[in-house]
């Protein structure tokens, strides 16, 4: 069985698509999901669909090899960021080679790096009048939105399309395309 760790800090809508694709697939198995905001919309849904989830604060994620630790106690043979908004410290990515992915609300390597997330993206995306966006998912190494890519899909976007609307399309590629992502490379 392949096992599964997720790391959130928002709503998690994700992280809920991805329980879904694989709740009835006996190979995959999600032990944990992890976020750093108690408030995180992602809590309530992971209660609700029976997820274990754990929060962590700066101090055990960066400051102390907590979560690090944690990590290689449930040994995954994947970590998934579905919406995490915090680097991944260069020690993760060397405890954990290849073995961490990321979603981009966006074309890599436009679009990218710090401070670049949710609605920011695609207000920029709105802002430049691009004509098409997108999704990019990645391995995650110790630079924001940086490592090799894996999978981009697109969508054609109009004058029409505001900040909102460019979220719902790339929301449903990320539906779309991150499940059968996260299957192609645990059960390669
Ligand atoms: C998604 O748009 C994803 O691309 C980005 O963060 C957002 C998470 O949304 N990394 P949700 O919390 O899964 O609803």
């Amino acid at each position: 069985m392949k096992q599964l760790v997720l790391f959130a800090s928002g709503s998690g809508s994700n992280v809920e698509n991805i329980f879904q694709y694989f709740k009835n697939d006996s190979n995959v198995n999600i032990q944990c999901v992890l976020t750093n905001n108690k408030d995180a919309k992602v809590i309530e849904r992971c209660q609700r669909l029976k997820i274990p989830v754990l929060y962590f604060n700066r101090m055990a994620f960066s400051k102390t090899e907590i979560v690090l630790n944690t990590l290689k106690a449930f040994n995954p043979d994947l970590i998934v960021l579905a919406g995490f908004l915090w680097k991944i410290p260069e020690s993760f990515v060397h405890a954990f080679p290849n073995k961490i992915i990321n979603i981009h609300p966006a074309l890599l390597p436009k679009y990218g790096g710090k401070g670049m997330y949710g609605a920011h993206v695609h207000h920029a995306v709105k802002e430049n009048n691009e004509t098409e966006t997108g999704i990019t998912i990645h391995y995650v190494n110790e630079y924001y939105d940086d490592g090799a890519i894996i999978h981009q899909a697109k969508t054609t976007l109009t004058v029409e399309d505001t900040p909102n609307s460019i979220a719902e399309k790339v929301h449903s590629l990320e539906y779309e395309f991150f499940p059968k992502v996260i299957a192609d490379i645990l059960l390669k």
